[in-house]
Parts: structure tokens; C-alpha cells; sequence
């Protein structure tokens, strides 16, 4: 089987490097102090998440991963709660069992299972609302009964806000009493909503978490990594690894899809170009993807991609007179690329670059 998992978050075994990001984790959950990781999509925040519920667990804590993605209602962030504190032993108060049988949740909780159903009830405003206070408070009630710390990550955090636009504020009314009860993670796909959560002076978490960076993956080390597993199976990956790599720059999720299409490519045999073959299969599976992205973006947005495809400087005065374009347009649209924060970023020199290499590679070859 291929072992290269380029889908939804990897087992706490398989991840590459992330040592320094765990240990800064394990050691803000030691201190009780709250960390907000925010980074780009598929750049590896739930795998960590779950890497670090991991090792917490593994030093005799309670540790659990609260997916927040696509939750609409407030009774969706309680039933998303209610389903991953299932996982911890009952508390005292009963809070999850009750709230996950009255939301009608499909967890088994506390061992009795409950009845279900394909989608959380709605239920009416207060009451999530009460549900969601309730829930929150459970690390509570479990460290007043043993005195044990609860690690609690809440992944895709920013979609809170699709919910209700004042829930922070709640669920800040909650946590904040927790001193040595829980330690908490907030990681966000979505910078600039993360940004606005703990760093906007009005906000009920500003100021209130530790940043955390998560840059791509060490070229070096996923080289050495990617390698062992594909020698592992018997397949010589010669200097293929190598040269995706260094293409790929440590993009985390697109390192691995490649490295999924080297190893089918070399599974296969017989294939004298297998960097070359596992792009272009990549390539394959991703251009729908890159396709949607163009035909969402306007005309000087677009511009300033190409050029940073080409890495040419996306304002200058070549691509300007090229395109027949004012620069302060061309960086108006560059602003606004890097202000959503998807497609765009800054390098540790402040230079502009796409983060995604396969969409790069896409520009390119039109
Ligand atoms: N440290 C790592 N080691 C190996 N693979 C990784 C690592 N980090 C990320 N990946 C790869 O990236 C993929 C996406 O990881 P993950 O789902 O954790 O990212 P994410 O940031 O939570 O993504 P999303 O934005 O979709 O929620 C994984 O399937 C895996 O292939
Ligand atoms: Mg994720």
C-alpha cells in the first residue's frame, strides 16, 4: 500500500520534523498558556494538532482535537464539542452525555451508545447556547474531580465566526476560568480571520494567545524521510525525491502528493523520467483545482500571478508596459492578494511568491 497520505491529517508516526512546533506546544500546555497556530491550508496545522493530542495523552493528560470546519450554527460548535469531549472520560456533571443525546450526536459516549443521526438537530438559539456554555466547562469539571489538566485544540477556529459573530466573546466567558484546568490551541486556515480574532483590540481574545508559525517542511529531512519509505518497500527512488523537492519547496501537502506519484510511478517500473512522471500525474490531479482558482480571480490579479510564476517582479516596470497597466494597479491587486492570504505570501526577505507550487507550475505551462 502507498504510504504517502496526501489526504486529511497524517498519524502522529508519519509526520516529518515539527519537533521544534511540538516541543513550543508541549511546553505552553505545561505553563497553561493558550497558543494560536495559524497557517496556510494543507500546510500540516491538523496533523500537529493531532501529533501534539498525542504526546499529551501519551504523558498521561487528556487531549482532544475539536474540528470547527464548516459549523454554521451555534449549535453546531456544541455539537462539535460534544463530540470530541465524548472521547474523554465522563465527567461528573454528565454535560457531554447529556447534550450529546438531546443534539442527538452519533458518539458513543462515556461507552453507551447514543442513537444516530446523519445531522445534529437544530436546536433553537438558547438552548445551543446553553449547550455550548455547559460543554466548554467540562475541563473544569474534570479537573475538580482529579486535578488533571485537559489539552483542548480547536482546528479551523475561524469558522466560529461563520457561526455567530460574537461567540468568541462566549466562549471566552467560559475558558478563562480555567487556569490550571486546560491548556488551549486555536489554529485557523484562514490568517487574516485568525488575525482579526486575537489581534483586533476590541475582540474578546485579544491578545490572549501565544503565536505560532508552521513554515514548510525541512527539505533535507523530507528528502531523507520520503526516501527511507520508499527503500522500505523496495523501490530506488535514484534523484527523484531530490529534484521534487527542491520544486515542491516543502509545501507540507504538496510534498507528499508528489511523493505519492514517485512511488506509484517506481511501483510500476519501467519509467525513465519518474520526477517528471509523478509532476505530471500531480499536475493531472490538481488542475481542476488551479482552474477554479483563475477563473475566480480578476484580470489584474491574474497578471500579478503569471509574473510571479515567471518570477518576474509582479509591480515592476516591465510587466507593467507589457500589460499596459499603471504599477500602483498592479499592486493594488498584489496587496490584495497577500491580504487574503491564500495564493500569495511574503518569504522571510518580503519578497511575493505562490505559495502553492503546483498551481506555479500551472501559470507556467499555459
Ligand atoms: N509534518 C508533516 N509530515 C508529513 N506530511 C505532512 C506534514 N504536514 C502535512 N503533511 C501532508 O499534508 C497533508 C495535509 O495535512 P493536514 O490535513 O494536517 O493539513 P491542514 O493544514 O490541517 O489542512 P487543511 O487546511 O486542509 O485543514 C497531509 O495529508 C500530509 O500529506
Ligand atoms: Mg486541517
Amino acid at each position: 500500500m502507498n504510504p504517502f497520505n496526501y489526504q486529511g491529517p497524517v498519524a502522529p508516526t508519519h509526520l516529518i520534523d515539527r519537533r521544534g512546533e511540538l516541543d513550543e506546544l508541549q511546553r505552553a500546555a505545561a505553563d497553561r498558556i493558550a497558543v494560536r497556530l495559524a497557517a496556510p491550508r494543507r500546510f500540516g496545522k491538523s496533523s500537529l494538532l493531532d501529533a501534539h493530542a498525542a504526546a499529551m495523552r501519551e504523558a498521561g493528560h487528556r487531549a482532544v482535537r475539536v474540528d470547527l470546519s464548516k459549523v454554521a450554527t451555534l449549535g453546531d460548535v456544541a455539537a462539535r464539542i460534544a463530540n470530541a469531549y465524548a472521547e474523554l472520560p465522563a465527567d461528573p456533571s454528565r454535560s457531554v452525555r447529556r447534550w450529546a443525546a438531546r443534539l442527538e450526536l452519533g458518539a458513543s459516549v462515556g461507552g453507551v451508545g447514543v442513537r444516530v443521526a446523519t445531522r445534529p438537530l437544530r436546536p433553537p438559539a438558547d438552548e445551543a447556547r446553553a449547550a455550548l456554555l455547559e460543554l466548554l466547562d467540562v475541563p473544569r469539571s474534570l479537573h475538580e474531580a482529579d486535578g488533571g489538566l485537559t489539552v483542548v485544540c480547536f482546528d479551523e477556529f475561524q469558522e466560529i465566526l461563520v457561526a455567530d459573530e460574537a461567540v468568541d466573546g462566549l466562549m471566552r466567558s467560559v475558558i478563562q476560568h480555567h487556569g490550571e484546568a486546560a491548556a488551549y490551541v486555536f489554529a485557523g486556515s484562514q490568517p487574516s480571520l485568525m488575525h482579526a480574532l486575537f489581534s483586533e483590540y476590541e475582540r474578546p481574545f485579544y491578545g490572549q494567545a501565544r503565536p505560532l508559525e508552521l513554515p514548510p517542511l525541512p527539505i533535507a529531512e523530507a528528502v531523507a524521510d520520503i526516501e527511507a519509505l520508499l527503500r522500505a518497500d523496495g523501490l530506488d527512488p535514484g534523484d527523484a525525491v531530490d529534484r521534487l523537492l527542491v520544486y515542491s519547496g516543502g509545501h507540507p501537502q504538496r510534498t507528499i502528493l508528489l511523493a505519492h506519484h514517485v512511488y506509484d510511478v517506481l511501483d510500476r517500473g519501467g519509467d525513465p523520467d519518474p520526477a517528471a512522471t509523478a509532476l505530471e500525474l500531480a499536475l493531472e490531479e490538481t488542475r481542476d483545482a488551479h482552474q477554479a482558482v483563475w477563473d475566480g480571480l480578476g484580470r489584474n490579479e491574474r497578471l500579478v500571478l503569471l509574473a510571479l510564476g515567471d518570477g518576474q517582479a509582479p509591480t515592476g516596470s516591465i510587466v507593467a508596459a507589457e500589460h499596459r497597466i499603471a504599477r500602483s494597479t498592479l499592486r493594488e491587486a498584489l496587496e490584495r492578494l497577500l491580504g487574503d492570504q491564500r495564493h500569495v505570501q511574503r518569504d522571510a526577505n518580503g519578497k511575493p511568491y505562490l505559495l502553492d507550487p503546483l498551481f506555479a507550475e500551472w501559470l507556467r505551462r499555459r
